[in-house]
């Protein structure tokens, strides 16, 4: 096959600059081990009942940090432990979440958080609950059959 030579030109060019492109895409997104900013803890997923502080899941008041308790949730198909937890309304509170098996969702319905729970990190968040009522924790990603049943409920009280 006869090839014109700019049209040879031309096709160096273009593989050349994909070859470029992709090479920057895959080396900067996973340039030292980035993760999303979520997961940047790791933990045992075997080992979740005995690492702090899943070991205690629930409401825990803290002291000496910018944020005033803890709010650990162990996620597992097809459940969140705990089931149902009260935190004072105002209270600012940072969640920490995992799970023991597989991939689940943690999103509290009407606001935004919206985490993503991976075996082997650990997922955090900042809060503080401005708004008295009872929130509905649910699990959006599917995570087998029993995942329409998984979910927590967060009552703010005053
Ligand atoms: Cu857990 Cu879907």
């Amino acid at each position: 096959m006869h090839m014109h030579k700019f049209e040879k030109i031309w096709l160096t060019f273009g593989i050349g600059c994909l070859v470029v492109f992709l090479t920057v895409v895959g080396v900067s997104a996973f340039y030292l081990g980035n993760k999303p900013a979520s997961c940047l803890t790791t933990i045992n997923p075997e080992k979740v009942d005995t690492t702090k502080p899943f070991d205690k899941p629930g409401l825990h008041k803290v002291e000496g940090k910018e944020w005033d308790y803890e709010l650990v949730f162990v996620a597992s198909a097809f459940s969140y432990n705990p089931a149902k937890v009260e935190v004072p309304l105002g209270a600012k509170v940072k969640v920490i979440a995992t799970t023991k098996d597989v991939v689940h969702g943690f999103e509290m319905a009407g606001t935004n958080i919206n985490m993503m729970l991976e075996p082997g990190y650990v997922s955090e968040y900042t809060t503080t609950f401005d708004k008295a009522g009872e929130f509905l924790v649910v699990c959006n990603e599917y995570c087998g059959t029993g995942h329409h049943l998984m979910f927590s409920k967060i009552e703010v009280v005053k």
